[in-house]
This record gives C-alpha cells, structure tokens and sequence, in this order.
C-alpha cells in the first residue's frame, strides 16, 4: 500500500527545465552602433564611481525610449549595507527625470582594482528585482548588455532571462 502510494506521488511529480537566452559578442564591433555607444557610457560611469571600500568600479547607462540616456556609478558608504549599486543609482534617476518614459536598455560594465575583469558583469539579485519592477512599470522589456573591462559581451532581450520565477505586482 505504501509503495502504490509513493508511485502515484511520483508520478504527480514533474521536472521543470528553465533555459536562458544570453547572445554572445565576441568583440564590440559586432554590437549594433547603439548598444557599444551605451556600454561607452556605462563605462565613462564607471570611472565616476565612489568606491573607496571595495575599490570595484560598476558603470550602468540606460537608454530610454526618447533616445536620452542617464548613467549611474556605485555610491559605497562606511555603513555597508547602505551601498547603492549603479544600476539602481541608474534606475533611480531615470525615474526621477524621466518618470513618463520606458527604459529599454541598459549597459553595466566594471573596474576591478586589481585584476582586469574579462568576464561580463551581471546585475545582483536586488537590482534585477529593481530591473523588473521597471519592465513591469512600463510593459516594457529592457534589454541588458553586460561586459567586464576586456572580453566578450552578453545581452538579454529582458531581465527576466537572468531572474526567471519573477515576484511581481502580479501576486499581490
Ligand atoms: N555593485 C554594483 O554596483 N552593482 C552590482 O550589480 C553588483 C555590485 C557594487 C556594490 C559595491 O559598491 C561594489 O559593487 C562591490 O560589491
């Protein structure tokens, strides 16, 4: 009897498989002129960080829907739970200036202080959480391009590639 029982729950039972789409560029010039002006600009970001504690540059630049683009840079505080990340110092800008219009890209890249960074830069869990918060906010996807100093470049037609199960509005 056990055993049937332990069968059927077995079989009510299934494997969910999630894939993530990431493209893959080898070099930058194989990015659309858009995209490599925007990681310029996630990069100039990077150099204007405050990252006295950790020493590790992050640069983000969003592209919104009327062609503008507003960066950001991480901004470290003694009291480290208060870092702010620069996709989020990002994010928040660009919903301070521009709260009508829909971010469609953003670009994040990072300076280490004492390796170069060759592989891409992805955003942490708050700010993908943040990222979605936006895509949900404007029924927008926003596409992702992330890259390390040197190396090759990924992209994500939407942050819900790199966070899949996402908590939103939705739920509540
Ligand atoms: N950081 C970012 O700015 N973005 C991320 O997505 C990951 C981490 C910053 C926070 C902190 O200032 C430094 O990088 C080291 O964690």
């Amino acid at each position: 009897m056990l055993g049937l029982k332990t069968l059927s729950a077995a079989a009510k039972s299934r494997q969910i498989q999630l894939h993530i789409n990431i493209a893959e560029y080898a070099c930058e010039s194989d990015l659309p002129i858009a995209d490599k002006q925007l990681l310029f600009r996630a990069r100039e970001a990077a150099e204007e960080a405050y990252a006295p504690y950790s020493n590790f540059r992050v640069g983000a630049a969003i592209l919104l829907a009327n062609g503008d683009i507003v960066t950001g840079s991480n901004q470290e505080n003694a009291a480290f739970s208060m870092c702010m990340c620069a996709e989020r110092t990002a994010l928040a800008a660009a919903s301070y200036l521009y709260p009508n219009v829909a971010p469609v890209a953003m670009a994040i890249t990072a300076r280490a202080y004492n390796s170069v960074l060759q592989v891409p830069v992805p955003p942490c869990g708050a700010c993908r959480q943040v990222i979605a918060e936006t895509e949900s906010r404007f029924r927008k996807s926003v596409r992702i391009l992330m890259q390390g100093e040197i190396g090759v470049i990924w992209k994500v037609d939407s942050v819900k590639e790199i966070l899949p199960l996402t908590f939103n509005a939705s739920f509540l």
